[in-house]
């Protein structure tokens, strides 16, 4: 969770500002992702889309591969930035869901109007986790 309106805020306005970034010539859908570690930082994604379609990665997921991969594994929140503050999709959820279920999700328009404020143990109940493998 953000802990506070200000910190949200701010996730807010990076999702924004990283959605100018998104490469959607395809779809046209821009979509711009901020995602707080547990450490503070912040890192953003957006969509990158292909020619060949199949190929394209969400915003959501492009974030936290960027966030992994600089060795981060704890996450407190995320914020989504589209047009109209769609939902993240089902192989987002997943991914969201290998780092915890009471990440925070919020969507947000591109007017920064908040759509949704939930936690991915909402958007993935039931979901296959990291410990059904033990
Ligand atoms: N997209 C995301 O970036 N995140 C989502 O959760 C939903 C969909 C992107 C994928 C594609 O580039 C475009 O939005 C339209 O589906």
């Amino acid at each position: 969770m953000v802990r506070t309106m200000q910190q949200r805020n701010e996730l807010i306005a990076l999702a924004l500002t990283a959605r100018k970034n998104a490469y959607a010539k395809y779809s046209n859908y821009a979509v711009g992702a901020a995602l707080l570690a547990d450490s503070g930082k912040v890192y953003t994604g957006v969509n990158v889309e292909n020619a060949s379609y199949p190929l394209s990665m969400c915003a959501e997921r492009t974030a936290i591969f960027k966030a992994v991969s600089e060795g981060e594994r704890a996450f407190q929140a995320i914020a989504i930035a589209s047009d109209n503050g769609g939902s993240p999709c089902g192989g987002c959820r997943q991914v969201l869901s290998e780092f915890g279920l009471d990440i925070q999700v919020i969507t947000v328009d591109r007017d920064g109007r908040i759509i949704l404020d939930t936690r991915v143990e909402d958007l993935l109940p039931s979901a296959f986790k990291p410990s059904d493998l033990q």
